[in-house]
């Protein structure tokens, strides 16, 4: 049978191509306009690990699998204790006999890679410290929305070069995107980042990376930030508070920017650092509905991963007798 989705994990977005991603932008907005994608994972029990905190992957993962007909199970970090009780592919390798997919939010990208090596069902990213890829679906299907386009559209990541910003940056080159990147000297994306982004930017439109937010917002479409300090590295708050104040996303800041520039938030939001909350709660914003789009991104994905994947058809003992 042939398949929307050439592979079976998303582990990166760059595991996806541009056609790739456009087909679950697709089906995400005729999901989200009514269209009733049916019950594609029906009979189908999904793990989600989580050794992070969540709130948003946890309950839209949730939420579509239910949708789709399946039924999640959600383990957190102090139960599995990954890495300290088990390893990742121990894990991995238990999750395999009994369920039919993985969706992780881990630390660790290798453990990711890992645990996608020893299960036989699709493994997709809840976030590692490496990428956020089911965010960067759902962004990119806020921008289609606002600006009406993703190819070509002008986006100013201001912050950290993280998680969330690598995802941005293969989305940016695979998609045609044209990303500027604001980040304080020090904090742009690894350089190892950087060189595959240029690999696989080919011939299409580019991303900058530079220090200043003035060039970046001059005719930009969305402004998009992240927190500051993520996940696992509160001790160093103090110093990133002081090394990215000037890049606060504030009125002043977008002053710089069109007036009919979207502000776009991955959330969690630390209201005062990143981002105002009057910015957040503002005009300009489009957060929550971002925000609402990981659940018609992620049906959109679910279905599509999982179609042409057999449903179990044996249990161990059924093959050995
Ligand atoms: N944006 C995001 O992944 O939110 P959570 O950390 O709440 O899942
Ligand atoms: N960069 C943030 C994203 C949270 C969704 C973190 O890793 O904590």
């Amino acid at each position: 049978m042939s398949r929307a989705l050439s592979g079976r994990d998303l582990l990166s977005i760059a595991d996806l191509s541009r056609d790739e991603i456009n087909t679950v932008l697709d089906l995400a907005g005729r999901a989200k306009r009514g269209e009733d994608l049916g019950a594609p994972l029906h009979g189908r029990n999904l793990a989600l690990i989580f050794q992070r905190p969540s709130n948003r992957t946890r309950v839209s993962f949730e939420v579509a699998i239910n949708r789709l007909g399946g039924h999640p199970i959600a383990l957190f970090g102090d139960e599995i204790r990954l890495g300290e009780r088990e390893t990742a592919s121990d894990i991995a390798r238990i999750l395999d006999r009994y369920a039919d997919g993985v969706i992780a939010r881990l630390t660790s990208q290798r453990d990711l890679v890992a645990i996608a090596a020893a299960v036989r069902g699709p493994v997709i990213s809840g976030m590692t410290d490496a990428e956020h890829p089911c965010q960067l679906l759902a962004d990119l299907m806020t921008v289609r929305e606002t600006v009406g386009k993703v190819a070509g559209a002008r986006v100013a990541y201001i912050g950290d070069g993280n998680n969330v910003c690598t995802s941005w940056l293969y989305a940016a080159v695979i998609c045609g995107l044209d990303l500027r990147i604001v980040a304080p000297p020090g904090y742009e994306p690894a350089a190892a980042v950087l060189d595959k982004a240029g690999r696989l930017r080919g011939n299409g439109t580019g991303f900058s990376v530079g220090h200043d937010p003035a060039a970046a917002l001059r005719d930009v479409d969305v402004v998009y930030t992240d927190v500051w300090t993520s996940m696992g590295q509160e001790a160093e708050q103090q110093r990133r508070r002081e090394d990215f104040g000037h890049l606060q996303v504030n009125e002043a800041l977008l002053a710089l920017a069109p007036p009919q520039v979207r502000v776009m938030h991955c959330l969690p939001a630390h209201r005062g650092e990143e981002i105002t909350g009057s910015v957040l709660d503002g005009p300009r914003s489009v957060v929550f509905d971002q925000a609402e789009n990981r659940l018609w991104a992620q049906m959109a994905l679910l279905a599509l991963v999982f179609e042409g994947v057999p449903e179990r058809s044996a249990t161990t003992a059924e093959v050995a007798s």
